[in-house]
């Protein structure tokens, strides 16, 4: 059976006191029993990582990164490592989030050596696929998303032990539109997902990845996201940014 992970993705919001905040609304709001269903995870921007890890230094609630860069250090102006992650704190990273590919020109060669990079250095990558609205329109979706998952998965290993890391499923047209795939629609993609890394690394340790939905996730829809079978939880925006709404979407795992 594998355990439901709730992670939040603060992307760009949020400074340093407004991040304490957060998280002691948060930590405070939880169950300490929630932590026998789900994994928690925050990913605040890099400057509120090291206080919100000492925040939650007795708390069961796990932080990661939003991004790093694939070198061990050196002249990369603006880039953060691995091992910076990890001394502030960090047990995940997340890697090949939409909006790094849009904006920033992340392609599957450089996610992919981020992800060695990351698993190497004993992080934990959260690794995104997912397609634009007009892929699905042209019926591409799982075309995309297959390729992006063996490109970014290329070389990378896989172990019945230890989780080396995680997928994210984030269609492209579901993040901060208010329009989520329905149950459906994801499971069918978290289905596809879960054959290739089949395909990849055999029945038992694909059936140990855990894979997330991400795409407007609120407290009234994600019971029903939770419930699907290949549906191993959820990588929250703008829902995660509220103290209320995350500690509902927790809440609703089963
Ligand atoms: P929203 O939940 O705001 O749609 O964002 C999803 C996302 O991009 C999480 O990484």
């Amino acid at each position: 059976m594998r355990k439901k992970l709730l992670a939040g993705n603060w992307k760009m919001n949020k400074d340093i006191a407004e991040s304490i905040d957060l998280i002691s609304e948060i930590n405070k709001g939880l169950n300490s029993s929630v932590f026998n269903k789900a994994d928690v995870i925050v990913c605040p921007p890099f400057i509120s990582i090291y206080p919100v890890c000492e925040y939650l230094k007795h708390s069961e609630i796990k932080v990661g990164g939003q991004n790093m860069y694939k070198e061990t250090e050196g002249a990369y102006t603006g880039e953060i490592s691995a091992n910076m992650l990890i001394s502030a704190g960090c047990r995940y990273v997340i890697l090949g989030h939409s909006e790094r590919r849009q904006y920033f020109g992340e392609n599957d060669t450089l996610i992919n050596q981020k992800m060695e990079k990351a698993i190497t250095s004993n992080l934990i990558p959260i690794l995104c696929v997912g397609e634009t609205l007009s892929q699905r329109e042209e019926n591409k979706h799982i075309q995309t998303v297959t390729e992006q998952v063996k490109s970014c998965l290329k070389n990378i290993e896989a172990s019945n032990e230890q989780e080396k890391f995680i997928i994210a499923y984030e269609p492209v047209w579901a993040i901060g539109t208010g329009v989520n795939a329905t149950p459906e629609q994801a499971e069918e993609m978290h289905s596809e997902i879960r054959g290739i890394l089949k395909e990849l690394y055999g029945e038992d340790i694909s059936e140990q990845i855990r894979i997330l939905y991400g795409g407007s996730i609120n407290e009234i829809n994600s019971t029903d996201l939770f419930k699907m079978k290949n549906i191993d939880g959820g990588l929250v925006g703008g829902a995660s940014i509220k103290a209320e709404s995350f500690i509902k979407i927790i809440n609703s795992v089963q």
